[in-house]
């Protein structure tokens, strides 16, 4: 089959289009990776051309011979749709975890994002947790969630409070909550490991005056968490703008309620009494 017939390759376009269009990625900004099941590596190999191998920069060994679908290192996502030889690659990882080769895509030359080293980190850390069901993460720039990091102390209990507070379904799309990485160098090995620390616990890392990071089972399902968070983060800025205080707002008992209907276990580390 060629590459771009096969539904993750076209999944992963739309996934780009759709972050593009939200104005989550101004010029190279944001990255995307998935990591790609066996069949479907399979099912398109036949058009693989191994290039030479590339240290990754930290060590992933969970991810020994998996292969993954990338954004490429200073692409912009709103070429991937109209070009997406140019501004995408399928990736090999070694038997180590530790190199990388390119053996499709970037046709015009260049390598995989910068933030390969917390892709592939948050890989390895969310396949382990979810048993291998987790398959994509997904860096953007967000503005709302950026603009919130210059006024909110950057600690986890506060973002994830906060923004379960503007929406009622945010306890239901992210129960485990929001950790925050204050701010960083990004592009390395440093912040991959404090980003990948927080993904033990949670689905969802923000990047101080920087983005987001979402990991999630499919193209909808991290698409719809970054969605549902930014989203959350808008109403929250808004309100922001028009007072400093809300008059009223969801309060932990009802966040309990809300648990106990929803079937879902919400941490009393974030119903804290304010
Ligand atoms: P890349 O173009 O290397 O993916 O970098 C963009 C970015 O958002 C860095 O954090
Ligand atoms: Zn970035």
């Amino acid at each position: 089959m060629k590459i771009l017939d096969a539904e993750f390759v076209q999944g992963f376009i739309r996934m780009a289009n759709d972050g593009w269009e939200q104005g989550w990625h101004e010029r190279n900004g944001g990255n995307l990776s998935y990591r790609i099941k066996p069949e479907e590596v399979e099912s398109v190999k036949e058009n693989f051309k191994p290039k030479e191998w590339q240290p990754i920069g930290t060590s992933v060994p969970k991810l020994a011979n998996e292969y993954f679908l990338v954004t490429g290192s200073g692409k912009y996502f709103r070429n991937v749709i109209i070009k997406p030889e140019d501004s995408i690659c399928i990736i090999e990882v070694d038997g180590k975890g530790e190199n990388y080769r390119i053996v499709w895509g970037l046709v015009n030359g260049g390598r995989p994002t910068s933030e390969l080293p917390s892709h592939l980190m948050n890989h390895e850390v969310k396949m382990v947790a979810s048993n291998g069901a987790h398959r994509v993460i997904y860096h953007a720039h967000t503005t709302n969630v950026i603009a919130l990091t210059f006024v909110l102390p950057l600690e986890d209990k506060v973002f994830t409070r906060e923004l379960w507070e503007m929406a009622t379904e945010c306890p239901v799309v992210f129960p485990d909550g929001i950790g925050v990485v204050p701010w960083m160098v990004p592009g390395g090995r440093e912040i991959a490991v404090a980003t990948s620390e927080l993904m033990k616990k949670y689905d969802v890392a923000i990047w101080a005056h920087h983005g987001m990071f979402a990991s999630g089972e499919d193209f909808d399902l991290t698409f719809g968490l970054m969605h549902t968070v930014e989203k959350s983060a808008e109403i929250l800025v808004k309100m922001l703008s028009m007072q400093p205080d809300k008059r009223q707002t969801i309060t932990p008992q009802n966040f309990r309620d809300l648990a106990g209907d929803f079937k879902v276990a919400l941490p009393e580390e974030f119903l804290y009494e304010k």
